[in-house]
């Protein structure tokens, strides 16, 4: 697998590199990953089987996990992997884990949004991270659980009442933003997409997700109605592949590379590399919203500097302004949930 430390255009600089090449491979680095056994829990813990820096490879869902972990345990590479199932064994799943992704809980059907889903995936994801505060709260949390918006909030809130919370360690992963826009992009100008680069803001839904078009690097440009009809892609690439797939689910091969990616870039910030930046839905002061996605500087204990949104040019402006009612509801839900069901 390769992947790329992704600048943000203010100071770009894109590259590729081996994973065999990159940070020392002895240290131990336990990586959780919870929903481990669904459409992206699997081709993501396969391509974590693949990152030589992952010393243990901690498998943890409601059903199937055994055999996850039995045939991932047959590749011959560095991860030990094992596998958790049920709630009973959740805890000895996260104990001493570095890094925790959580992918459990519904996709989007046909006619879905995001925020459907919040009724069954807010008490997943409310409930994992409170076994995340117990037996690992300084590991780097990494949310694709659907809706973003609602559930890194909802980790937050958790993580805040049990007192351990750090916003520079709870992540949304909205890497696939990035992933979507770097290939559209890519392929309407006829460049290389290995060394394309598309900075993606904001939150991770329909009008929230803002891709910076005019930040790309190398710089494109593009006649206003192609940039405008690009933008709406962006936005609503997740929709086009929960049509696609017809019922069975959204996306999950290419959310698992995203993700993988973004678990690649926190060890590499985590083992000391330098200059290692990702877009992800954090913690924010950037605009009025709480949380925020916009390229970040990643370090060894997580969010090293938040590198900001740039100038924007007015078309993006203006879907800055489109995205703020949705994302500030979005959030608010997260956290009004966490204070309603939360019990001591
Ligand atoms: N962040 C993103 O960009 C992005 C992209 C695509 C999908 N998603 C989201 O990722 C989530 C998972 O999608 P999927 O396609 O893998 O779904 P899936 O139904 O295929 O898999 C979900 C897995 O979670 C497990 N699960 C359910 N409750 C659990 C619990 N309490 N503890 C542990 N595991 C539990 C299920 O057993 C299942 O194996 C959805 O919410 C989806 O919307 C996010």
């Amino acid at each position: 697998m390769f992947s790329r430390i992704v600048r943000p255009s203010h100071a770009v600089m894109l590259f590729r590199h081996n994973f065999s090449t990159s940070s020392k491979v002895s240290k131990d680095m336990k990586v959780a990953v919870l929903g481990a056994a669904g459409g992206i829990g699997q081709p993501l813990s396969l391509l974590l089987k693949q990152l030589p820096l992952i010393s243990h490879l901690s498998l943890y869902d409601i059903a199937h996990t055994p055999g996850v972990a039995a045939d991932l345990s047959h590749i011959e590479t560095r991860p030990k992997v094992e596998g958790f199932l049920g709630p009973e064994e959740l805890d000895r799943c996260l104990d001493g884990a570095q890094v925790v992704l959580i992918p459990a809980g519904v996709p989007r059907k046909p006619g879905m949004t995001r925020d459907d889903l919040f009724n069954t995936n807010a008490g997943i994801v409310r409930d994992l991270t409170d076994a995340v505060s117990r037996m690992c709260p300084n590991a780097m949390l990494g949310i694709i659980t659907n809706p973003v918006n609602s559930t890194v909030p909802i980790a937050s809130e958790v993580l805040k009442k049990r007192g351990v919370y750090d916003p520079r360690r709870v992540f949304g992963v909205t890497t696939l933003d990035v992933v979507r826009s770097n290939s559209f992009i890519a392929e309407a100008k006829g460049l290389d997409v290995s060394k394309i680069n598309v900075p993606v803001i904001g939150g991770h839904s329909g009008v929230t997700i803002i891709p910076l078009i005019s930040q790309t690097t190398p710089p494109v440009s593009f006649p206003k109605g192609e940039r405008e009809k690009l933008s709406e892609r962006i936005q609503n690439a997740g929709t086009e592949v929960v049509e696609a797939k017809a019922g069975a689910g959204s996306a999950t091969l290419s959310m698992a590379y995203a993700a993988a990616e973004f678990c690649r870039s926190l060890i590499d910030a985590l083992n000391g590399r330098d200059q290692v930046v990702q877009c992800a839905f954090v913690r924010s002061e950037e605009t009025e919203a709480s949380y925020f996605a916009t390229p970040l500087l990643l370090g060894k204990n997580g969010v090293e500097r938040n590198l900001g949104m740039g100038k924007l040019i007015d078309f993006e402006m203006d879907l800055l302004k489109a995205a703020m009612p949705e994302l500030q509801d979005n959030i608010k839900k997260g956290e009004d949930f966490v204070k309603k069901t939360l019990t001591d």
